[in-house]
């Protein structure tokens, strides 16, 4: 019997860093992602350690960095004020360190960012038949990498994140009046986290009520979590956790049910474009802080729809 004939394919590869005899453009898509990524960190680390400017003074506006504001100084914050372990020697007080560290450690371990920035910024490998710049090959099997696999640890604090956005998005239409219906914008605090000092404390920090409205902020408010929520219910160890580790959907022992599968299949079905999700969500949310932070500071007005 003819065995077929074992053919021999050379990769386009040459040897040392970036040596390649590949003649295609493969170096725009490292480049631009590595852009994408360190624009996003720089911006949102500043944004991080600024502590004012996040809120609107007016509305229900809370940016997304700064919430929950478990401690703080607007009319968001669960507990006014700093907290009492905040030692002199940290930085200046800001209620975004500390919730940050968990979307931030959901994105950082996520499988598509780790391809991402593995790629882009490490570039170890910066792109298939490319040469690396590291001999050794460790994956993830020793530290520090080995720890990514707390993955599912921050997922789960994910999804709670994805339900407090979704409310500040539904708020943020929910405009606050007085009685006689005009704007409420009597405030406590000033969107920088000073006291104000025009506060007249003979009337209401309340508003009287709220009227439905729309305007961009809010919009671009209420489309975060929802990208938030294509992203994180993609989530490949969600797939794995809903149904992925069972080896079938046939019920009975060892198997998973047809709830298991309808919920993989959900999953899936958002997990086939995680990548998408995961850059669309990463633009938004820092998108939602920018609008939020230039309408507190005045530099722009809040075009208002309705
Ligand atoms: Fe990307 Fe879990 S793998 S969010």
């Amino acid at each position: 019997m003819n065995q077929p004939s074992a053919t021999t394919a050379t990769l386009p590869q040459g040897s040392g860093f970036g040596a390649t005899m590949r003649k295609d453009n493969w170096w725009i898509g490292p480049i631009g992602i590595a852009a994408l990524l360190l624009s996003f960190l720089i911006y949102s680390t500043w944004a991080a350690f600024q502590g004012a400017y996040y809120w609107v003074p007016g509305t229900n506006y809370l940016s997304p960095f700064y919430s929950p504001e478990i401690w703080g100084h607007s009319p968001h914050a669960f507990i006014l004020g700093q907290p009492g372990f905040w030692q002199s020697w940290m930085p200046p007080f800001s209620a975004a360190l500390l919730i940050l560290g968990l979307p931030a450690g959901f994105r950082l371990t996520c499988y598509y960012y780790r391809k991402a920035y593995y790629r882009s910024i490490w570039l170890d490998p910066v792109a298939c038949a490319v040469g690396e710049p590291r001999k050794s090959y460790w994956g993830e099997n020793a530290l520090p990498l080995i720890l990514w696999n707390v993955h599912r640890y921050f997922l789960y604090a994910a999804i709670v994140f994805v339900f407090l956005l979704g409310y500040d998005g539904i708020i943020a239409h929910m405009f606050p009046v007085n009685a006689d219906g005009t704007s409420f914008t009597n405030v406590q605090y000033l969107a920088t986290g000073a006291e104000n000092p025009a506060f007249d404390k003979t009337k209401p920090v309340e508003a009287h009520h709220h009227v439905f409205g729309m305007s961009l902020v809010s919009l671009v408010l209420i489309l975060n979590p929802l990208l938030l929520a294509g992203y994180t219910f993609g989530c490949h160890s969600l797939r794995h956790i809903v149904g992925g580790r069972k080896d079938c959907f046939a019920g009975g022992s060892g198997c998973g049910t047809d709830l298991h599968f309808k919920a993989w299949s959900f999953v899936s079905f958002l997990n086939r474009n995680h990548a998408t999700w995961a850059m669309l969500s990463l633009v938004v949310v820092g998108l939602a802080d920018v609008l939020v932070r230039l309408v507190a500071m005045g530099k722009i007005s809040d075009f208002r729809f309705f």
